[in-house]
């Protein structure tokens, strides 16, 4: 399973990146908004950062709702670095759009997906990727985990070759189960990416041992 960080926040980019786990980025715009990234000059250059930063994806996404519009700031968002992928929302002009990028080999990123009828239509017009948002579907007392279950099954069953990266994590347990649901991609912020590395056990165990160590220093 990847692991992609969902920030526009250089410095949680930087540290997840040293890590040495990162395969990408996804951005929204309300994470570009978050970081105080305005205007046509600024979005690029960010977007420019970014992808100089990660060896990897990184999603940028497209705020046009009309098929054309979204073509033509796809192909602007694209034309920034070759690892942009464009994140087109799941709305009929979107799919058209989606269809549109896939026939003229630039990637793209479908967002906004609650349903696995949403999920089978992305997949039909070419999608890299679908982005189902689970934080979302669990505040709205339905089960996300288990919507990403459901469509690694779909897809395992028709062949699609669309990855499925869970979007919307809100915890560490959230990125375990997606990893045992079928997810090929996790985007997360950084601090449930951080939270897997917690164990109270793993801390006493380290405490322990440093003692001991001392003893044969
Ligand atoms: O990638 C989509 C994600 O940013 C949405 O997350 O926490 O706003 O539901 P959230």
């Amino acid at each position: 399973m990847k692991f992609f960080i969902d920030t526009a926040d250089l410095a949680q980019i930087k540290e997840a990146n040293d890590l040495g786990i990162l395969d990408g980025v996804t951005t929204n715009p309300s994470l570009m908004a978050k970081v105080g990234i305005k205007g046509e000059a600024a979005v690029t250059n960010h977007y420019k950062t970014i992808a100089e930063m990660v060896n990897g994806d990184v999603s940028a996404e497209v705020v046009s709702t009309e098929f054309k519009e979204i073509v033509e700031e796809g192909k602007k968002l694209h034309a920034i670095h070759p690892n942009i992928v464009v994140k087109v929302p799941m709305i009929k002009d979107g799919i058209k759009a989606l269809k549109w990028f896939s026939d003229n080999g630039i990637k793209t990123n479908c967002t906004l997906v609650f349903s696995a009828g949403q999920a089978i239509l992305a997949a039909k017009a070419g999608a890299n990727y679908v982005s189902p948002f689970i934080g979302r579907i669990d505040d709205s007392n339905w089960d996300g985990v288990e919507l990403i279950a459901q469509i690694a099954q779909i897809y395992a069953v028709q062949g699609y070759e669309t990855e499925i990266l869970a979007a919307s994590i809100r915890s560490a347990l959230h990125i375990v189960k997606c990893a045992e649901a079928g997810a090929d991609v996790i985007t997360s912020p950084l601090e449930p990416i951080l939270g897997l590395l917690k164990h109270p056990l793993t801390d006493i165990g380290l405490a322990k041992f440093l003692a001991d160590a001392k003893a044969f220093k």
